[in-house]
């Protein structure tokens, strides 16, 4: 297993800077997401760390050591990319045995090996096939197996799970996640859908336009995310954001005046997420204009002075009808201020609804 760094590491493609500057620190045997919008370089950023790329600055280090000019066979790293990039012509076998067809691992060993790795990810009786005969889930455990053939100290993810349908996908992470905890290697799962990371990892590395945005646990972010760009990414539905203007203790939002803790003055931004919105006898008014049923939970879609604001209920069946005249109440620990120019968290303000 492998503690790894990346110090100072920029990435460049001919004139475009693709990672301006990366610094990072994951611990052995940790279980990381690099989470991000598409083309925020979360791919950049694994083949830096599989050797696929070279960094054009910085350094990568494994267990204190500069890897950088380490050829990506003998970094000892296990890969699965989005597409499984299994070998069509290969029986699964083979494919899985691959990776160590450049070890001269002694024949019965690495017979025994493709053995364990498929026993582990419950592919054993579906050696002799080829990638063709074989599911989306079941390509999808052959290509962990043949990254996990090695024995690696670093286990990369690209979206392993996107090809997936909803419910494989569910099953798969789980799997993963147990497997980890398992093994106990190094994990860095790369994905934009939050809900995986969320699941899936111990820390999240909230990635945008080639910058980390926000490190942190699951709850970190979503509790107290740094920026009004992890906060809008984090949660679903997601978190509603309301422009108002802060002064001497209130907000004013359209009018209507909120009482306000903490300090905080000028253009803000009130975050609310639609889970800790409750329909009750003070707060602010509205009326519903959309009900979204979501299976345990419902969303109400509600037109208010501030706009459109979502409200998440926990029960299956509505309560409340379309049309209806409603008020929203929220405990004020809940809600996040943002200073709108910087886009950033201001520490410990918190609106109140009026009583
Ligand atoms: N070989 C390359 N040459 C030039 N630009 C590249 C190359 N590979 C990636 N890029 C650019 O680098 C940026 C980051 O790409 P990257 O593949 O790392 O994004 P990503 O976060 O993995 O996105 P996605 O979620 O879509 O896979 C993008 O703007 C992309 O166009
Ligand atoms: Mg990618």
């Amino acid at each position: 297993m492998a503690k790894i760094e990346f110090r100072n590491v920029v990435k460049r493609f001919g004139a475009i800077e693709v990672i301006p500057e990366m610094n990072l620190v994951i611990e052995d045997g940790e279980f990381v997401a690099l989470l991000g919008p598409s083309g925020c370089g979360k791919s950049t950023s694994l083949f830096m760390l599989a050797g696929i790329y070279l960094p054009s600055g910085g350094e990568l280090l494994f267990d204190g050591h500069v890897v950088n000019e380490v050829e990506a066979r003998d970094r000892n790293v296990g890969i699965v990319f989005q597409s499984y990039a299994l070998y069509p012509h290969m029986s699964v076998r083979d494919n899985i045995l691959f990776p160590l067809r450049f070890k001269k691992t002694p024949r019965d060993e690495a017979f025994a090996r493709v053995k364990a790795a498929a026993d582990l990810v419950r592919v054993a009786e579906l050696l002799e096939r080829r990638p063709s005969e074989l599911s989306g889930g079941q390509q999808q455990r052959v290509a962990l197996a043949r990254a996990l053939v090695k024995e690696p100290q670093l286990l990369l993810l690209d979206e392993p799970l996107s090809n997936l349908d909803a419910s494989l996908r569910l099953s798969m992470r789980t799997e993963i996640k147990s497997l980890h905890e398992q093994l106990g290697v190094t994990t860095v799962l790369v994905t934009h859908d939050q809900i995986e990371a969320t699941t899936m990892a111990d820390r999240i590395i909230c990635m945008r336009a080639g910058r980390i945005e926000q490190v942190g646990t699951p709850d970190d972010l979503y509790l107290r995310p740094s920026s009004l760009f992890v906060a809008g990414f984090i949660g679903s539905p997601p978190i509603n954001l309301i422009a108002g203007e802060a002064e001497a203790g209130t907000v004013t939002v359209n009018g209507a005046r909120f009482p306000l803790e903490g300090g905080a003055s000028g253009s803000v931004t009130v975050g609310l997420r639609p889970e800790h919105l409750r329909f009750g006898e003070t707060g602010f008014a509205g009326r519903i204009a959309q009900i979204e049923p979501m299976g345990r939970e419902i969303l109400y879609v509600v037109e208010t002075g501030m706009g459109a604001v979502r409200v998440l209920e926990q029960g299956s069946s509505a309560g409340h009808s379309t049309g209806e005249q409603v008020m929203i109440g929220f405990l004020p620990e809940n809600s996040l201020v943002f200073e709108t120019a910087r886009q950033k968290l201001i520490a410990g303000a918190h609106v109140r609804a009026p009583e």
